[in-house]
């Protein structure tokens, strides 16, 4: 588990905003992403009441911002890198949301007060993160007692050498990969965080292994290696991704969980 000794790094900020400003248009376009039913499942899963203000951390393209502001009263949206912060205040601004705002800031230092907001979230980027941990302990700072602090991330198998093979493949896809940490990890910060685990809702991404080398625009060697493991793969299932044949191309399955939780009142 990453330890809070580790800081996130001006050299790793920097891999993060070359690929998400290089990536953007395609990853604010991909159909996991834009997809109106797995919002609402994990904005339905967070439950928050008209009144809330809400905090996406790496908002990206925003849309879970968007899909917040729907139901609460005000949301943030704050991400590192300009180009999907540009992207998310368009579409935010064509659908006449006027209770959501996009912002430039750093995860791991949020210029937010103690207990701010009633929800803070983060999709799909704590695998993006260095230390995590540390993150999740901004999210809870700015987030109020009683308040909700959700996380909804790919997590990577149990097993450590199959978990460190999924990773290795991620991060030949796209360089900024840090680690998909395994459920039983991602649940463990969330209590060293203080947090009580609500709800967990889990799922299976079945995923083409072009058309995800595309949307990251893997260079031609990198993209390379990763069709090479991932031939040897179909036969071993070395990185617990189950890569599989149909209709003459590698598909695998990505496996995300949503938790959702309480940050403690004093004295609970
Ligand atoms: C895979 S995208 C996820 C976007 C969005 N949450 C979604 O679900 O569509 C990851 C995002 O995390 C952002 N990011 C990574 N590290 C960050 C950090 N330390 N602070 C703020 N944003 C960060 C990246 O710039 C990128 O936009």
């Amino acid at each position: 588990m990453a330890s809070n000794a580790i800081a996130e790094t001006n050299d790793h900020k920097a891999a993060v905003r070359e690929e998400f400003t290089r990536q953007a248009q395609a990853y604010a376009s991909a159909a996991v992403i834009t997809d109106a039913d797995r919002l609402a499942r994990l904005v339905h899963a967070i439950d928050p009441a008209p009144t809330d203000r809400a905090l996406e951390i790496a908002t990206g393209p925003g849309y879970v911002a968007m899909a917040l502001a729907e139901r609460c009263r005000e949301v943030i949206g704050l991400d590192l890198t300009a180009a999907p912060i540009a992207i998310a205040q368009r579409t935010s601004r064509e659908r006449g949301l006027n209770n959501v705002r996009f912002e430039l800031g750093e995860a791991d230092h949020l210029s937010y007060g103690d207990g701010e907001f009633d929800v803070v979230v983060c999709r799909f980027a704590f695998h993006h993160f260095l230390n995590p941990g540390a993150i999740l302990a901004e999210m809870c700072r700015v987030c109020r007692p009683g308040g909700t602090v959700a996380v909804e991330d790919l997590y990577a198998s149990e097993n450590p050498t199959r978990a460190a093979r999924c990773n290795r493949l991620e991060q030949l896809r796209d360089t900024s990969h840090t680690r998909a940490l395994a459920l039983s990890e991602l649940i463990a910060i969330m209590g060293l965080a203080g947090l009580e685990v609500e709800r967990v809702h889990s799922d299976r991404l079945t995923t083409n292994l072009e058309g995800w080398l595309t949307s990251a625009q893997t260079s031609t060697d990198r993209a390379a290696e990763v069709r090479r493991r991932f031939d040897e793969d179909l036969r071993a299932d070395a990185s617990g991704m189950a890569p599989f044949m149909r209709d003459g191309a590698i598909r695998f399955i990505q496996r995300t969980a949503a938790i959702i939780c309480r940050k403690m009142q004093r004295g609970e």
